[in-house]
């Protein structure tokens, strides 16, 4: 396998009218149930749903499905230290249908990981900085035969995906409101690029719009 070859990654996010996937409270519902429904759906065709450290902990999601019957897929946490709770649901809800994979950086100690281990967690290493190495990583990941990631976030996972341009596609559901704050968590956060020019840049190729809610799916752009 080349290094370059990687999964197919879709971002997948619920934000406001100005840009937030979650309140400066961390208050993240903004979908509605037919929403929810359709990213159920979405669910249902990947082989592993992928969230970073800092939605886990504020969030402690289960990224099952609901509505849809469907084989199961893996859930990826990206985690530099091993620092999620060990009762996470993430860890705990459901994981014969959902296997927990943890990508962690190489210097995670041996006693956290023999934790998580023995909770049927496989634990992923790449790279030895300050954060997990997502370009060394997603050749791993294709190597265990996930070929499509959903990527659901949050703002700082979202970022890196956006400066790597590992990002093929993205489904963005736009939620009627407005709630501000510089502290509200927005679709893309980190450090950002200086100019537009540098900026990625996306294809509109659907637009669906019900009760105020607007559906945008999106593919990247490479001309
Ligand atoms: N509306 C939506 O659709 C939606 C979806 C998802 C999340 N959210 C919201 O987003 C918020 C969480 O977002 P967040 O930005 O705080 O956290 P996040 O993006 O979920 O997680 C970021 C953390 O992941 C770890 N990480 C490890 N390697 C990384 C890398 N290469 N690049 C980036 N991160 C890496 C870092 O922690 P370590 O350094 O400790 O490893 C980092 O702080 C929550 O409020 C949640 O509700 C909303």
């Amino acid at each position: 396998m080349k290094e370059n070859e990687r999964p197919y990654v879709i971002l997948s996010a619920a934000m406001t009218i100005d840009g937030k996937i979650a309140s400066k409270t961390g208050d993240p519902e903004l979908s509605d149930e037919a929403d929810w429904r359709e990213v159920h759906e979405l669910r249902s065709t990947v082989d592993a749903i992928m969230v970073g450290k800092g939605t886990i902990i504020k969030d402690n999601p289960k990224l099952h499905i609901k509505y849809y019957d469907h084989k199961g897929y893996n859930r990826i946490v990206v985690d530099t230290n091993l620092s999620i709770p060990l009762n996470s649901n993430v860890i705990n809800f459901q994981p014969k249908i959902y296997p927990t994979i943890i990508c962690t950086s190489e210097n995670v100690s041996a006693e956290r990981e023999k934790d998580f281990e023995s909770k049927n967690v496989k634990i992923v290493k790449s790279g030895t900085g300050q954060n997990v190495d997502l370009k060394k990583l997603m050749p791993i990941l294709l190597n265990m035969g996930i070929k499509l990631i959903l990527l659901e976030g949050g703002g700082t996972l979202n970022w890196s995906f956006i400066e790597l341009d590992l990002i093929n596609e993205m489904r963005l559901t736009i939620a009627p409101w407005i709630i501000g704050g510089k502290e509200a968590i927005s679709l893309v956060e980190g450090e950002g690029f200086e100019k537009m020019t540098q900026g990625r840049k996306f294809k509109l190729v659907k637009v669906n719009n019900r009760d105020n809610y607007v559906i945008l799916k999106y593919m990247r752009r490479t001309e």
